[in-house]
């Protein structure tokens, strides 16, 4: 037996793997699935998660010959995570190696060649490689896969790919469910036929709690150890809302049941989210280790994750739910422009398919951490698509190079009048609208880099001053996860470390200075132990500088660099963060108090940052919403550029009544004395 994709001999392992695939629900459906999609342009599955959709239907797809010479099957994933690894399974499974006849490509990483004829890619990128290529031609059939999650790039796509399939009648789209509201689908597809995977789910018993918990995390934890001390066999997955929140909770989880000794068996705990390491998320698959002797207690497997683990990903083995009923969100509120990341509570629709991960494998138990009667009465039906709380101003630049104009009836939920006002309104200031809200030469460049609008106006235009090297830095530096590692047991000499990076005018500049120091250090991953740095944030921030670097260079976008020893050095580059992030501004008040300006909320600095001083005037990177309203990666700058370089934002005229405005006031007229 030959490998046709590789004319190779099939290994072992591919037959053993063939074997379990063939369990899968799917391949029940097979051939009604190929006989339907042969027929009709659009087809609609619908199937639990683990049914095999993500991993089945792609090879279904290759092995039913609808592909041409140089044509390829795209396979959409909504976050990098459940990209990357669905691709590492479905390579395993074809008996390839990943990246070349079966790939991925997930932001600013491509791992895919020539070769490659079955893709996985995030929705983004997919709405990405649409800008250079509007009617995907190298693809033969599209999937839109785990199309219930409603990220906002699947939303743009169902409205985008509806254009698309008009003008391609050769193309094939197939959209995946693991939920069973799908008739608006079905509505936006003309009707497209409907196909239900019947699932194979064992029973999950849910239990709830009498009343409400006041910590869920120390309730959670509790749970995990009540589960290893009395429950039978069987794996655990907790669902928490954020990566410290996880981190946290296995280290807690670990050293409670280690402090009870040998009177129960070994764990293994394995956080889960989505900045991790993809060989670690690879580990989080396999299954708990084999006892330590023969005749031990087995290994219990706990995976504490956040919500990926609830559609995105599907782990074997889980016996045990733990769903304390929150999910971390993030929310755009138009009316004072800030997005906030909250802890919130999940919908109906969640818990749902959370309770549903302990029935994979066999009968399950899902503890929820709170009274039946909060589910029935106090959760939402379903959760709120992104579309409708996100904001907008990067898709409304994608829409507008992809040529929609149509903000409210390319939409399966239009969002909201406000947040899309709000967007075009910062895209008009930021110069990539005109006042028509058509693209301008500027924004047509910006919208090439897959960056948020104002960091991608600041590296267009930082060239103007002088500094475009170190503004890449200082974006790639941005983009990455948190660099400084701050272990609980050593966060003082974290902190002083941290200390020797600090720049005094601010946290941009400071993560300047770490990468500079870690590119001087020869990318030394002892240097970086030592020094309390992420090795892997670096990494991940070099390969995004390298593919900036690359977009700078398609429109001829300069890169240099103030002499160093110039006092003009950092202050050519707080200009061009200026330019970029004008409308991101705070205010030091006379009460103490920083108030963001037009919108008047008062923030706080994050206690993250590296100032020595409290600024009169800071420019910050984002708003988090936490215990107070924090703002983080703040930087010193001088009231006067502001009305240097963003003349039309601090126009006064449409400014609201504040000390601010009084303080400008008069910056406005001294420079008008000084001319
Ligand atoms: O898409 P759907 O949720 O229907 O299922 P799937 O992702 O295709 O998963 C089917 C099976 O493949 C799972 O039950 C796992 O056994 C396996 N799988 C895996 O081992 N590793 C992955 N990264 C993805 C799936």
């Amino acid at each position: 037996m030959f490998n046709r994709w590789t004319g190779w001999k099939y290994s072992q392992r591919y037959f053993e793997m063939l074997d379990k695939r063939k369990t899968l629900p799917v391949w029940k459906k097979k051939f009604q699935f190929l006989q339907y999609l042969h027929d009709n342009q659009t087809v609609i599955l619908v199937g639990e998660t683990g049914s095999g959709k993500s991993t089945q239907i792609p090879q279904f797809v290759l092995e039913a010959d609808f592909l041409e010479k140089h044509s390829m099957v795209a396979c959409t994933q909504p976050n990098r995570v459940a990209a990357m690894s669905v691709s590492r399974r479905v390579a395993e499974e074809m008996d390839v190696t990943i990246g070349e006849e079966v790939g991925y490509i997930i932001q600013f990483e491509d791992c895919s060649s020539p070769k490659t004829i079955l893709k996985y890619l995030t929705d983004c990128m997919l709405l990405r490689e649409a800008m250079a290529d509007p009617l995907l031609e190298r693809y033969k059939v599209i999937i839109l896969d785990k199309a219930h999650e409603r990220t906002l790039a699947t939303d743009v796509l169902f409205g985008y790919l509806i254009e698309v399939l008009r003008n391609r009648p050769d193309l094939k789209l197939v959209i995946m469910s693991a939920t069973l509201e799908v008739e608006k689908f079905q509505g936006w597809f003309n009707g497209a036929p409907l196909m239900k995977v019947p699932g194979r789910l064992h029973p999950v018993e849910i239990f709830y709690t009498v009343d409400p918990e006041r910590d869920y995390l120390e309730a959670a934890i509790r749970t995990v150890v009540q589960i290893h001390l009395y429950q039978p066999p069987g794996d655990i997955l907790v669902f928490l809302t954020g990566e410290e929140e996880v981190e946290n909770a296995c280290r807690k989880i670990t050293k409670e049941i280690c402090n009870l000794g040998d009177q129960v068996g070994p764990i293994k705990v394995f956080p889960l989210y989505s900045t991790l390491s993809p060989a670690m998320q690879q580990e989080i698959f396999q299954p708990a280790p084999a006892p330590l002797n023969e005749d031990g207690p087995p290994v219990r497997k706990i995976v504490v994750s956040t919500n990926i683990a609830e559609t995105s990903l599907t782990i074997d083995g889980i016996v045990y739910v733990i769903d304390p009923g929150f999910s971390e969100q993030y929310v755009y509120n138009p009316r004072i422009r800030a997005e906030s990341v909250l802890v919130s509570p999940i919908s109906k629709s969640s818990a749902h398919q959370r309770s549903r991960c302990a029935g994979r494998t066999q009968t399950g138990k899902c503890f929820r951490l709170y009274p039946e009667r909060s589910f029935n009465n106090d959760l939402q039906p379903q959760s709120y698509p992104e579309i409708l709380r996100l904001n907008l101003a990067t898709t409304v630049l994608t829409l507008k190079k992809l040529g929609i104009d149509d903000f409210v009836h390319s939409f399966l939920d239009p969002p909201a009048p406000e947040t899309l006002m709000r967007a075009l309104e910062v895209l008009n200031y930021l110069g990539a609208l005109d006042d028509d809200g058509n693209l301008t030469k500027l924004g047509e460049i910006m919208s090439e880099f897959p960056l948020d609008p104002q960091m991608s106006k600041m590296l267009v235009v930082s060239a103007e001053f002088n500094c475009s090297n170190e503004i890449l830095s200082i974006s790639a530096m941005l983009s990455v996860p948190n660099c400084f590692v701050r272990p609980r047991e050593a966060k003082t000499a974290a902190d002083e470390a941290k200390a020797h990076f600090g720049h005094i005018d601010g946290d941009h500049l400071t993560l300047l200075n770490v990468y500079h120091a870690y590119k001087q250090n020869n990318e030394d991953p002892s240097w970086c132990f030592d020094n309390f740095i992420n090795q892997r944030a670096l990494k991940a921030a070099d390969n995004v500088r390298q593919q900036l670097v690359r977009i700078m260079a398609r429109f001829n976008l300069k890169l240099c660099s103030s002499d160093f020893n110039s006092p003009d050095y950092y202050v050519n580059i707080r200009k061009a963060l200026l330019s970029g992030y004008f409308t991101q501004v705070a205010h030091l008040e006379r009460t103490g108090h920083y108030l963001t300006m037009k919108d008047n909320q008062v923030v706080h600095l994050h206690p993250s940052n590296c100032l020595d001083h409290k600024p009169e005037w800071v420019i910050y990177n984002e708003n988090v919403l936490t215990s107070k309203n924090f703002i983080r990666t703040v930087t010193d700058i001088p009231g006067d550029w502001l009305i240097d370089i963003a003349p039309h934002y601090y126009d006064l005229s449409n400014f609201p009544s504040c000390e601010a405005k009084r303080v400008l006031k008069r910056l406005y007229r001294d420079t008008k004395n000084r001319k």
